[in-house]
């Protein structure tokens, strides 16, 4: 028996995809005997094929959960007929669902692609098109369905297959089929049908019981470790799922990224010893040699290993409804392992309609982008157009937990091997012990005009008289030097705080206590500032004030010239301030002097007490 067939079918409801997958479940008798009865009874009481059954409404049920909000918007469906498995994702295609889309058919290994054969290639049919090709799949099946409704027309199918096939030659598909059929009528879909003598081909479920999707004859061997598994002393393995090939006892492997080698001594499963394993397969590997071994690590040949590196350029599916911005990090899982990863430069766009390359400054939710990446740890990878598991990521918003793109990895960027890290003699707490004062950064955030320079001025000028060695980054300032190339939409700011950041974290290695004073609007590049120091050497102070009290007091003058039009982006007015969750202090400067905050955390900080 083949592998199961794991497979998606893109189209809107008009072109008769539900029809088509309720036939499928169907005729191969995979529903439940309550579907079967509720089929009927619906049938007859809301059809629309008259005296016949609605296929379409097994599934509108479905649908309808999914409109509410109940289900999840990938629905999986599982069949089998005496030669296969089916697996078939289910997903809605209009083009706010890319998402769902692209989540529907990662894993899958071929789509059905349906074209209304009275409306022929359309622009949906291309984006659907491009988006399955931009998750790797390979087979692609275009059933040009509703054949019944224009007479079984041999030219029009003709006519609409070579049109398809002249889009598809840039995508190069290595498998093509086009497939005459009614869905409704059931023509082609199981059995060939005689309504087409012109078409020699096979039925759909027929090409999808038989086609061999699976490359793995030439597959290396690559197993991400996903648990290491020590009940006692005496044992320690490995378990994980074969990503590709195969694996005997008595093989040489290796170890990544660490890069060790050992012996495979036992392959353990549910169904006791086995000599070797494959692809799918769930198993636990016992080694020869003791290795350290952790969680994401992969196990690949000896002679065969994996790249490691630290950047890449991938392809994004962006999902969420914030725009992805160059210099902001997330939460990156990739198999098994995690890392920080920020997006260092946005490539560029792509055009999913035409496949055009657009320069792009934001991405978009819905919109499929190849960035740069780079992340704070090595990982072992391979490209996702050679496998599919060690080449597919998602990115998760590190405070709401979102996952806010899917990405496929094209290649690791040489620069990461190339530049490496200078390790120095001279280290932090060298540089600290002989200023005899503990390194710090703290990052004054809040709205422009809200004290925070004020304040920042009157600790460093506390600490300075304490003997302490210190500086102070101020946001003006910095404008007009380091910054002075960058303005105040969401990248520039972003790009703004991504730089003051890099500094304070150079200068705590350099033993300083840094002020920071920077509006630093978002909470996603304050905690890449915070990340960038050891924990507990930053301390993030929000100088609460109004903005109402901002704009009354108005120092530089600069809430006049908004509300008079000549300012746009104003934090607080027409540009967003998110305040801190957990800031290590929070100002309220209405009830607080500025002499007397600047006390406090100058104290905080080992300052001796000033004149009172
Ligand atoms: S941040 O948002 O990128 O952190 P930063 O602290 O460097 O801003 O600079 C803010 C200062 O720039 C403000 O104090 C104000 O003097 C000035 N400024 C000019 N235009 C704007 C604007 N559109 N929004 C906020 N600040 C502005």
């Amino acid at each position: 028996m083949l592998e199961a067939l794991h497979f998606i079918t893109c189209g809107s409801v008009d072109d008769g995809k539900s029809t088509l997958i309720g036939r499928l479940l169907w005729d191969t008798g995979s529903l439940p005997e309550d579907h079967v009865a509720a089929l009927h009874t619906d049938s007859a009481a809301h059809g629309t094929q008259g005296e016949g059954l609605d296929y379409a409404l097994l599934l509108d049920g479905l649908q309808a959960e999914r409109e509410q909000g109940i289900t999840i918007d990938v629905a999986y469906r599982y069949f089998r007929t005496p030669q296969r498995k089916f697996i078939v994702a289910d997903t809605p295609g209009h083009e706010q669902y890319t998402c769902n889309m692209a989540t529907g058919a990662s894993g899958a290994e071929l789509a059905v692609i349906l074209v209304d054969a009275r409306k022929g290639v359309l622009s949906q049919t291309r984006r659907h098109s491009r988006i399955v090709h931009m998750l790797g799949i390979r087979h692609v099946v275009v059933a040009i369905n509703k054949m019944d409704l224009v007479g079984w027309s041999h030219d029009t199918f003709q006519n609409i297959e070579a049109d398809y096939r002249a889009f598809a030659r840039e995508l190069d598909f290595p498998s093509l089929q086009c497939i005459p059929l009614s869905a409704l009528c059931g023509d082609n879909l199981i059995t060939a049908s005689s309504a087409a003598p012109w078409y020699v081909g096979p039925s759909l479920l027929g090409y999808l019981e038989t086609i061999e999707t699976a490359s793995q004859a030439a597959e290396d061997f690559r197993m991400p470790v996903q648990w290491v598994n020590r009940p006692n002393l005496d044992f320690r393995g490995y378990c994980g799922r074969i990503a590709s090939g195969s694996v005997s006892a008595g093989d040489a492997v290796r170890v990544l990224p660490s890069g060790a080698l050992a012996h495979i001594k036992s392959i353990v499963t549910m169904d006791g010893e086995l000599p070797h394993a494959q692809r799918g397969q769930s198993v636990t590997l016992t080694l020869e040699e003791e290795v350290d071994i952790s969680r994401g690590d992969v196990i690949t040949p000896a002679d065969l290993p994996v790249e490691c590196a630290d950047q890449f350029e991938v392809r994004l599916l962006w999902m969420s409804e914030k725009p992805l911005v160059a210099g902001r990090s997330y939460a990156l899982k990739i198999h098994h392992q995690y890392a920080i990863a920020t997006v260092t430069a946005i490539k560029y766009e792509m055009d999913i309609q035409t496949g055009a390359h657009l320069s792009a400054k934001s991405v978009a939710r819905n919109t499929i982008a190849v960035v740069n990446l780079s992340l704070n740890r090595v990982l072992p990878f391979e490209p996702y157009a050679r496998n599919r598991t060690l080449g597919a990521l998602i990115l998760v918003d590190r405070l709401s937990k979102e996952t806010v793109a899917a990405g496929m990895v094209h290649f690791a960027l040489r620069r990461a091997s190339n530049i490496h890290w200078h390790s120095l003699d001279l280290d932090r707490t060298a540089r600290e012990q002989q200023k005899e004062q503990k390194a710090r950064c703290v990052w004054f955030t809040g709205l422009s005009g809200s004290g925070k320079s004020t304040i920042a001025n009157l600790v460093e000028k506390r600490l300075h008289a304490s003997g302490k060695h210190t500086y102070l980054l101020d946001g003006d300032n910095l404008r007009h030097g380091i910054n002075r190339d960058l303005g105040f939409t969401e990248a520039d700011r972003v790009e703004n705080i991504r730089r003051v950041a890099e500094i304070a974290k150079l200068m705590v290695d350099a033993g300083l206590v840094v002020l920071v004073s920077l509006i630093s609007p978002y909470r996603a590049d304050r905690d890449l500032a915070r990340s960038l120091v050891p924990a507990g050497d930053f301390l993030e102070v929000f100088v609460d004030t109004p903005v109402a009290v901002c704009e009354q007091r108005d120092p530089k003058g600069l809430y006049a010239k908004v509300r008079a039009g000549a300012i746009k982006n104003f934090t607080g007015i027409d540009s967003p301030y998110e305040p801190p969750l957990k800031p290590e202090l929070r100002i309220t400067t209405v009830d607080t002097s500025a002499q007397d905050a600047a006390e406090t955390i100058a104290a905080l900080l080992g300052a001796q007490p000033g004149p009172q």
